[in-house]
């Protein structure tokens, strides 16, 4: 049933590593990106759902947008209310899947925005702006929006994958969920050559993390011992996802000889998450399979939602210091744990090849 798996929650504050990746475009004497346009799931989205399907309840916000930043934040493409897209777009949409949704896909309570989608709505964006750029007196509008030589220029960053392994985990075997995995890495593949045949250079593409480390997976999926690993994360979950990534990594690197003038970044977002989990308190952080907001165990409250248990009304509060939680709401990072994890990836230690944010619009030149 839609929502159950809490994974169409759209979560802002999680959406900080956007955020604070723009943080570090502008005064850089590096690649000076112009735009930004962000494509995954809750993990970076700014507003999509919430503009959608309905807003999100408190506490969800409650310490968004905190980063001083150069670059303005880039607006949610679906949220039509005061946006202005003159630095880029974001198309990210909680819930969504890099495969195209279906009837299936959808039951299961994900989003219907998933890559294919994303893409139509940035060519849509794109097309446009074209057609307005066009016409004289009506720079109130173009003001709005990218300027159409920005795309060969911008920044295309690419998080996603959670979510088509979790519909795989929650209605599959184990071994139907490998099985899928290069379905949907032909998936990501196609939607980078799209992008590219539109104009796209610059790929800043993200690998997915553990997922067996989501408190979400450990109180669903309780592992049997011999399916923990020494964090008390679910083994096979992260299992999944280290074969996903794999897989990214290699189609990746094909990828590089089949689009010569594309730069494509491979971004190790798992060993930053997994080195936090496994080192949360050297970080400043406490449990690392805890989370701030909601409740589970004797009964069950989503973040933001209120219940009734034996009679009294309980409500999904946050705790009282977020930024000492990794995971806000069991399934999204808090804004504390996506900063410390953007500033692990920014300088391109975790990247293949090791260039930094700032240079990610050139090749290597010593390869
Ligand atoms: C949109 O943002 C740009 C960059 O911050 C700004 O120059 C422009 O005036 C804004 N346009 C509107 C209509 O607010
Ligand atoms: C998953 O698939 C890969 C090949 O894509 C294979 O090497 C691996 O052994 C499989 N793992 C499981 C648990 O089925
Ligand atoms: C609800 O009431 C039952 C019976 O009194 C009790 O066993 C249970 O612990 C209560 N649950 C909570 C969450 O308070």
């Amino acid at each position: 049933m839609a929502g159950s798996w809490g994974l169409k929650k759209s979560l802002v504050v999680a959406a900080i590593v956007v955020a604070t990746v723009a943080s570090f475009l502008y005064p850089s004497r590096g690649c000076r990106f112009p735009a930004i346009y962000n494509f995954g799931d809750s993990n970076s989205d700014t507003g999509a759902a919430s503009a959608s399907f309905g807003r999100l309840p408190p506490p969800y916000g409650e310490t968004f947008f905190a980063e001083s930043l150069g670059l303005p934040l880039v607006n949610a493409y679906l949220d039509s209310i005061g946006s202005n897209f003159s630095h880029g777009a974001n198309f990210a949409a909680s819930g969504s899947t890099i495969q195209p949704v279906n009837a299936k896909i959808y039951g299961a309570g994900f989003s219907p925005f998933s890559f294919n989608v994303q893409l139509l709505q940035f060519e849509q964006l794109q097309d446009r702006t074209e057609e307005l750029y066009t016409q004289a007196e009506i720079s109130e509008i173009t003001s709005k929006l990218p300027k159409p030589e920005d795309i060969s220029q911008a920044l295309y960053i690419l998080d996603s994958g959670q979510n088509d392994l979790y519909y795989g985990l929650v209605t599959m075997t184990r071994k139907q969920v490998n099985e899928s995995i290069p379905y949907i890495i032909s998936q990501f593949a196609l939607f980078i050559e799209e992008l590219y045949q539109l104009g796209a250079r610059a790929f800043w593409i993200h690998s997915t993390g553990p997922v067996g480390c989501l408190p979400y997976s450990v109180i669903y999926f309780p592992p049997k011992p011999e399916n923990m690993d020494q964090n008390g994360c679910v083994k096979s979950h992260n299992e999944v996802a280290t074969e996903f990534n794999r897989l990214l990594k290699q189609r990746v690197s094909q990828l590089r000889v089949e689009l010569p003038d594309a730069v494509l970044t491979y971004v190790d977002i798992y060993s930053a998450k997994y080195s936090l989990i496994s080192e949360a308190n050297k970080h400043g952080f406490i449990d690392p399979l805890g989370y701030c907001c909601g409740h589970s165990g004797d009964y069950y409250v989503q973040c933001g939602k209120k219940a009734i248990v034996n009679g009294t009304e309980v409500v999904g509060n946050a705790c009282s210091d977020p930024s000492v939680y990794i995971s806000w709401d069991n399934v999204h990072y808090s804004h504390a744990a996506n900063r410390w994890v953007a500033h692990q990836i920014l300088d391109g230690s975790l990247s293949d090849p090791p260039i930094s944010l700032a240079q990610a619009c050139h090749k290597p030149v010593n390869s």
